[in-house]
């Protein structure tokens, strides 16, 4: 239907008869003379129809209005002189028509699409008309040029690309599972995957020896920006690897994607931190290293307080720890509300978080007064406290003072805009994740990355003594700008280590062997020592575009309630489908929305 793209048009066209086809992006009439921008994937063209000329074709395009579907025959023109547009690369030239086929016509648009649109639902509503946006039509091009890179890159190294079921068992990856009632099964459940970790693993034993899929994965969990209900994964696994290996191959393959995605060189490897020094340092598992403001010990400034809330924590094993967050002294009530409201929540036992500023060359501090000058020179020389900075603190548990520092890090950050402008990509390993964690509310200890996950040779003693705390596991993370892009961990492969495994987890020999039987079992026919890692494909392709949330990089997001309000899903079944796969709902139906059937 064409003989070129919108965007393919040049002064080296000129006298040739061209036929275009796409969406009139704008439609002007300059006394008589009607110009249209006309739109396909790839960019836009000028055509113009004079009436002095064709007046019947002039009078048809008249008639165009913004998001008709057309046709244009024409003959590359230059355009007059002071009325080309160097912002695109078609700008010197324009398609004079000599033929016009209104192949379907719009409706009024519900959203202009050259604006940029707040409400969320609206945009959701009308997916198909957002995606005809330039920013969004970029995105989605730009993560299949990257899926490619990452595919290729894959291809060339040796990896096998292998799809692995969608209707699978629950998984314990650490969210809720979705379930399909069987209907040929009454009674029994799949569930979707949360990840294909077992099924790759499975592979290795299989001798397939390298893997991977771009894998649909599928989590019940709450959603944020980064977080979505079915996601994408880049999931690789491979033998006869150590952690070396993978990340290496992680490392390369990054640097591919984001050769092809943006056209910039990465780091050939990245630096490591380890996951204590991250808590410690960072407050985070995940920390932006963009900026400093870094979680600062004061054990030693405070050794002999006599501040009764220092040296309580400090003689209970606590820890009193402070960012400075620099300049930042005019901080507003408002930002001091909000920095207050997610201390708490990040765990705060008090209502507000305790500070000193430096302002006018004076500490101001509702705590400065019960310091001694000894304990204030050395805070002050230690936290390199400045005019303008302002300072805050937290006691208590070394884990519980980590998180929430970490957390109003973050948001001074934020506050302060220090990444705005930035275009650094500070890619990061955080390795020696700990292997387990006691989870408070069940009293159970679970794993920190999976139950598959290798625990450190060096650390088996601790793991033998029952020092499950201090277990190190041999998992690793890939973060970017303080997004987890990617986890992954060598394996157990051996049977009794991962039965004894799922035994530290609760898991008892029963219960293994109806769930992780399969596994138990394919590990006593010589498996191989393996490991992997999956990247998160959404995450990579937000942070490339410079977006803020996933949904902006995938065709059709659902939103923070799980929903698509475009194809109205999740739906109301009626009952005799319901029937069909024996499954009766106790849900009750407020009365305006009575289910069919
Ligand atoms: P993990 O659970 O760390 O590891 O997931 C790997 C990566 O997937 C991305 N991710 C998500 N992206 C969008 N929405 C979500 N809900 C979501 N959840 C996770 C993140 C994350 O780093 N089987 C292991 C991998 C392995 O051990 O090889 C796994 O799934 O970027």
């Amino acid at each position: 239907m064409r003989t070129h793209h919108c965007n393919e048009i040049r002064e080296s066209h000129i006298g040739e008869t061209v036929t275009l086809i796409g969406w009139v992006n704008s439609a002007r009439d300059h006394g008589g003379v009607i110009f249209i921008d006309l739109r396909d994937r790839e960019g836009l063209t000028q055509c113009v129809f004079h009436p002095d000329q064709n007046p019947e074709l002039a009078a048809l395009s008249h008639t165009l209005r913004e998001e008709d579907v057309v046709q244009v025959t024409g003959v590359v023109s230059k355009r007059l002189e002071g009325t080309t547009n160097d912002r695109i690369g078609t700008g010197t030239v324009e398609v004079v028509a000599s033929g016009l086929n209104i192949v379907n016509k719009a409706d009024v648009l519900p959203f202009q699409l050259d604006k940029d649109l707040s409400n969320e639902d609206i945009r959701m509503k009308y997916r198909y008309l957002d995606l005809r946006r330039p920013r969004m039509s970029k995105n989605i091009r730009q993560r299949s040029i990257i899926t490619s890179a990452a595919r290729r890159f894959l291809d060339e190294s040796g990896f096998f690309e292998i799809e692995t079921p969608i209707l699978s068992n629950p998984t314990p990856e650490g969210a809720r599972d979705f379930l399909v009632p069987s209907r040929l099964n009454p009674g029994r459940f799949y569930a979707l995957p949360q990840a294909p970790q077992q099924y790759k693993q499975l592979m290795m034993v299989a001798g397939l020896e390298k893997y991977y899929q771009i894998a649909r994965c599928f989590r019940d969990e709450d959603l944020r920006a980064d977080r979505q209900p079915e996601f994408t994964q880049i999931d690789i696994e491979a033998s006869f690897v150590g952690q070396e290996d993978i990340i290496r191959l992680v490392e390369g393959l990054l640097a591919s994607m984001f050769k092809a995605g943006l056209g910039i060189g990465i780091p050939q490897s990245f630096p490591r931190m380890t996951y204590a020094d991250a808590m410690d340092i960072y407050g985070s598992d995940k920390p932006d290293t963009r900026y400093e403001m870094k979680i600062t010990d004061l054990g030693d400034v405070f050794a002999a307080t006599e501040f009764k809330i220092f040296r309580s924590t400090l003689d209970q094993g606590g820890v009193v720890r402070a960012i400075n967050a620099k300049g930042f002294a005019g901080v507003t009530t408002g930002q001091m509300n909000r920095l207050n409201e997610i201390a708490i929540q990040a765990g705060l036992p008090v209502k507000t978080l305790a500070f000193i500023k430096c302002e006018g060359g004076e500490y101001k501090s509702p705590l400065w007064k019960f310091f001694t000058d000894a304990e204030k020179d050395a805070l002050v020389a230690k936290l390199a406290i400045a005019e303008g900075d302002i300072v805050f603190f937290v006691a208590g548990s070394r884990e519980s003072v980590s998180t929430i520092l970490g957390r109003v890090r973050c948001e001074c950050a934020e506050m302060l805009e220090l990444t705005k402008n930035s275009d650094a990509y500070n890619f990061l390993w955080v390795v020696d994740f700990p292997l387990l964690a006691l989870d408070e509310e069940s009293g159970h200890w679970a794993a920190v990355h999976h139950p598959f996950t290798r625990p450190n040779a060096d650390d088996a003693d601790k793991l033998a003594a029952g020092d499950f705390a201090n277990v190190r596991a041999v998992a690793y993370d890939v973060v970017l700008n303080g997004y987890e892009l990617g986890g992954g961990s060598i394996r157990i492969h051996e049977k009794d280590l991962q039965a004894k495994m799922f035994e530290v987890l609760g898991v008892g020999p029963e219960e293994q062997e109806v769930k992780f039987g399969h596994i138990l079992d394919a590990f006593r026919f010589g498996a191989p020592p393996h490991g992997g890692l999956a990247l998160g494909l959404d995450r990579i392709a937000m942070l490339m575009a410079g977006e803020d949330s996933i949904r902006e990089v995938i065709a059709f997001p659902k939103n923070n309630k799980g929903a698509d309000l475009m194809a109205h899903s999740p739906c109301q079944i009626d009952f005799k489908q319901l029937r069909e796969v024996y499954v009766q709902s106790t849900w009750k139906y407020p009365k305006a929305e009575k289910p069919v059937g």
